[in-house]
């Protein structure tokens, strides 16, 4: 109630009251004074320190801070006192500052990079954003404004813009809606949501960044503010888009555009990207609440390779503990996990298990113990423990904002660790509680020393845990990448973990729903995200799963999960059938494997996201800003999953250029929409002309054995087009020291020739020695093959899928193919 008596306020109140230095509006909390809405005044003085700019209103203070070329940081005071600068999201802000100046005219005060303009109106204070040619990309409709927080202390900061007509907001983290927000009042809350319901909000992760798209150029926004934020994006009012926070500093980025990738890579250069995932983790994973005992993994694992369905990870859901004690076995179902994980493991199986942040209450139980001795659990405002019930009854609950807090957490891992655990999955961090949803407001948190309540660091909570999680592995896993996943987060978990989007439910709509959230987590920041596939609550039909399997083969992150309620849920249980449709897609993700990590590699390497919706293609073209049924993976692949139940075709946009159907080869022209036939047994994937895409041949897992000989699918494009192939270890940090391989792919053609070019950077050595090269495409039957000017001496001939093959060194520099 409380909330939305806070938005109606703003409401009704925001236009009137600006100009003037005090309003009073409705205290939402019923006997206390109004509230004092205050708005800045005319700009009296500003002042430099380096790259900042802080101006006053004679009482309010504004820091407008040049972070690079391209993005520009805003803060509010409203007493002139800044906050101390500390960020959960943005670690370092060691940004490159090039060139800028300051100037100032009758009504604006300006500060200028090579590429950005920051406008400061003299008079009311709006602040505005233009680009190099004086347009205006982004403008205060209001100047910014807040009211005490008379409960709490501190304020609620509020920031109106402009909405331009037909304007597009695309991003803010896992929203189960549209991918275009316009219209749309949301807030970010990091909330338990089991079975959540299309358009149901807040989920469980906050991340306040967002894309504007407005006539074919993009900027972003992020609100780096922890406390509950508020983002309405032309809702109230077709002309306003505003943000607000409950709490805390108000304080944005202006990200420059104009393209969409460029935002979200510049967002990337505050928040950090994912590191490299080890390979093993983007194989297929196999969960469900629970396995157990010991003889149920045993059984999975050898259905799973008799059956001859790829899979990588096992998970242990909270049965595998004893009482559900964060840390402990289950002795009666898992009487020696070690010698079960290490037959697991010989069988290729990685064993992920969950860990909730609930440490039961009980003086016999080591973990509890430690917390409790060593203060590392949270506490109320009058000093008593948060206390709350999950799955082990009444818990209490570490407060991983306190950097020893998770220096400890961290070292728990050590005995899992030692026992071979590959994996750690962080649960019910929102944080969730029975009963109640989350801790009440008042408990206090270290917060890193910069000290706060549950307001502020309610949702960071969960990021910080995994966070601990990640570093502890780090540690006790010494060279090896650590595999995290986490359900709850704030922006800049991607340096820490993996996500799935929850508890979702098997039905048609909430397969729609994760094709949704996957390409908005990926646009907001967190690439490697997924969906329970096949729904975690609920039955459904065989169709329906092999869509989801179909789906899960381009989800970053693949894994099949199900609450304990559901029948069993393998890809088998739907008959032999669907079992085949479902390995050949199993398959498929195993093929691309290659493909797949070079994604990712460009994801971390270069700010890339991973999965990437239409407009984010072709923002010029009006018609994609609806376009959300369709997204590409990486930069070659367009992935058109099929949503519809029953469905046997669908249709499908190609974006401009050529494509290439993924099984038939058949070329498409892009630009335009097609019909295309998918029955059950397929999927639409297209291949953009011009791309190499490398291809493992099938394994049962990703250590199952070396590669021989790397193949690569090249298609012939009359145009050219790059393409980009990363290799290394596959498991260590190695590539930080450039132990690492980038090949780049420069393909170009005609009516009579066709180019390769290859070039190499890195020092890491593969072992296979040759490159199995097959040419799709090709408008002519080549009569001789040039490789690095010597003739290539092999048969050339088209097989029964129009490919012509010719096995090339991997130390090739250039093949040219002619009639
Ligand atoms: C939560 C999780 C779910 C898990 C269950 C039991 O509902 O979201 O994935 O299986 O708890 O641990």
């Amino acid at each position: 109630m409380k909330e939305d008596k806070e938005e109606e306020n703003i409401d009704i109140t925001l236009e009137q009251l600006e100009g003037t230095e005090i309003q009073h509006v409705n205290n939402p909390i019923v006997g206390l004074k109004p509230i004092e809405k205050r708005f800045l005044g005319a700009v009296k003085e500003v002042k430099q320190h380096n790259n900042k700019y802080i101006f006053s209103d004679g009482s309010a203070s504004v820091e407008i801070m040049v972070v690079s070329d391209e993005i520009i940081k805003v803060r509010l005071a409203p007493h002139s006192v800044f906050l101390d600068e500390f960020s959960y999201a943005v670690p370092a802000l060691d940004q490159k500052v090039a060139v800028f100046t300051f100037s100032e005219d009758d009504t604006h005060y300006t500060v200028s990079t090579n590429t950005v303009s920051c406008l400061v109106n003299k008079e009311n204070f709006h602040i505005s954003f233009a680009d190099i040619n004086s347009k205006l990309i982004n403008e205060d409709y209001l100047a910014m404004h807040w009211e005490e927080n008379v409960q709490f202390g501190g304020y609620y900061v509020y920031c109106t813009k402009k909405s331009y007509p037909e304007e597009a907001f695309y991003g803010l983290g896992d929203k189960p809606t549209d991918l275009n927000l316009r219209g749309k009042r949301l807030q970010n809350w990091n909330t338990d949501t089991y079975s959540f319901a299309k358009h149901q909000d807040p989920l469980y992760r906050s991340i306040p960044f967002y894309i504007s798209l407005h006539e074919g150029v993009a900027h972003g926004i992020f609100m780096d503010n922890t406390f509950k934020t508020h983002f309405d994006f032309a809702h109230e009012d077709a002309g306003k888009t505003s943000f607000w926070a409950d709490g805390g500093e108000l304080q944005y980025y202006y990200i420059h555009g104009p393209h969409m990738m460029d935002v979200v890579k510049r967002y990337h250069t505050l928040t950090g990207t994912h590191k490299l995932p080890p390979l093993w983790a983007l194989g297929y994973h196999q969960c469900r609440w629970s396995y157990y005992p010991e003889s149920k993994l045993h059984d999975l694992a050898k259905n799973f390779r008799s059956r001859k369905i790829p899979c990588d990870a096992l998970y242990l859901d909270i049965d595998y503990m004893d009482g559900y004690r964060c840390f402990t076995w289950n002795k009666k179902y898992f009487p020696n996990p070690k010698k079960m994980i290490k037959e697991l493991s010989d069988d290729g199986f990685k064993t992920v298990v969950i860990i909730d942040p609930g440490i039961k209450v009980d003086d016999n139980y080591w973990v509890f113990k430690e917390g409790k001795e060593n203060k590392y659990f949270c506490r109320r405002s009058d000093d008593y423990f948060m206390e709350g019930h999950v799955w082990p009854g009444r818990c209490q609950f570490p407060d991983f904002t306190n950097p020893e807090v998770r220096q400890w957490w961290g070292g728990l891992f050590k005995e899992l660790v030692d026992i071979g655990v590959a994996g750690v999955w962080n649960d019910m961090n929102e944080p969730a509680v029975f009963g109640s949803g989350t801790f009440p407001d008042d408990v206090r948190h270290q917060y890193d020393g910069h000290r706060g309540s549950h307001r502020k660091a309610h949702n960071v909570y969960g990021m910080q845990m995994v966070r601990a999680t990640y570093d502890g592995l780090k540690k006790l896993q010494k060279s090896k990448r650590p595999f995290t996943i986490t359900r709850a987060g704030y922006a800049g978990v991607q340096r820490y973990s993996s996500v799935w989007t929850g508890d979702n439910v098997a039905s048609w709509e909430h397969l729609k729903l994760g094709s949704l959230q996957m390409q908005r987590l990926s646009m907001s920041g967190v690439p490697f995200a997924g969906t329970d596939i096949g729904g975690f609550s609920g039955e459904p039909t065989g169709e329906l799963f092999t869509r989801w399997i179909q789906l899960g083969v381009f989800s970053p992150f693949m894994r099949a999960h199900s609450a304990g309620d559901t029948a069993e849920r393998e890809p088998w249980s739907f008959g032999t059938a669907l079992e085949d449709i479902n390995r050949k897609f199993i398959e498929l993700r195993y093929k691309l494997l290659p493909y797949i990590y070079s994604a990712f590699w460009e994801h971390h390497r270069y700010g890339f996201p991973i999965l990437r919706p239409i407009v984010m293609l072709e923002q010029e073209n009006k018609t994609n800003k609806y376009r959300e049924d369709e997204f590409t993976f990486g930069d070659k692949i367009l992935v058109c999953p099929v949503l519809e139940e029953g469905a046997t075709s669908r249709k499908v946009y190609l974006p401009v250029g050529n494509w290439y159907d993924y099984f038939s080869h058949q070329a498409l022209a892009g630009g335009e929409e097609h019909q295309v036939a998918a029955p059950l047994d397929t999927m639409p994937i297209f291949v953009k002309a011009g791309s190499v895409i490398p291809e493992y041949p099938v394994m049962q897992h990703t250590n199952e054995f070396e590669i021989e000989e790397l193949m690569f699918q090249i298609y012939f494009s009359d145009y050219e087009v790059n393409s980009f192939y990363f290799e290394d270890h596959g498991d260590t940090f190695a590539y930080e020291q450039d132990i690492y391989l980038e090949k780049k792919f420069v393909v170009n053609g005609d009516l009579k020739s066709m180019t390769i070019k290859q070039s190499v950077e890195g020092l890491f050595t593969p072992r296979y020695e040759t490159y199995d090269l097959k040419i799709i495409g090709l408008p002519f039957l080549p009569t001789k093959v040039l490789i690095d000017g010597k003739e290539y001496l092999g048969e050339l001939k088209f097989d029964e899928l129009k490919r012509v093959r010719v096995k090339a060194s991997k130390h090739f520099r250039q093949i040219v193919i002619t009639k």
